[in-house]
């Protein structure tokens, strides 16, 4: 069962940003492309390093700490040195509201 969590208004989330938030207990880092949003667990797969810190690029992520690259929509690993994909999570906008679904 998926829970949906308010996480804040979408303006707060401008486009081509990352943000770190709380939905149901998880950390989560919510990225914008366009009028699209999505949500990654804020960990990476490899090592202790949060993805809403890393540098977004054509709808990828870099992560600060050894520049993996995981796709912002579904978390999959793109390069070296990561070895998993990172847990995506759905998110919505109701009335203006981001909502962040933890199930
Ligand atoms: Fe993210 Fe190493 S901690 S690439």
């Amino acid at each position: 069962v998926l829970a949906w969590h308010d996480v804040g208004v979408v303006d707060d989330f401008p486009d081509g940003g990352s943000w770190p938030v709380v939905a149901g207990g998880v950390e989560i880092a919510v990225f914008r492309i366009g009028d699209e949003l999505f949500g990654l667990r804020d960990l990476c797969s490899h090592g202790a390093a949060r993805l809403s810190d890393g540098y977004v690029e054509e709808g990828c992520v870099e992560c600060p700490l050894h520049q993996g690259l995981f796709d912002i929509r579904t978390g999959q690993h793109k390069c070296a040195p990561l070895t998993a994909p990172v847990r995506a999570y759905p998110v919505r906008v109701v009335d203006g509201r981001v909502q962040v679904a933890v199930s």
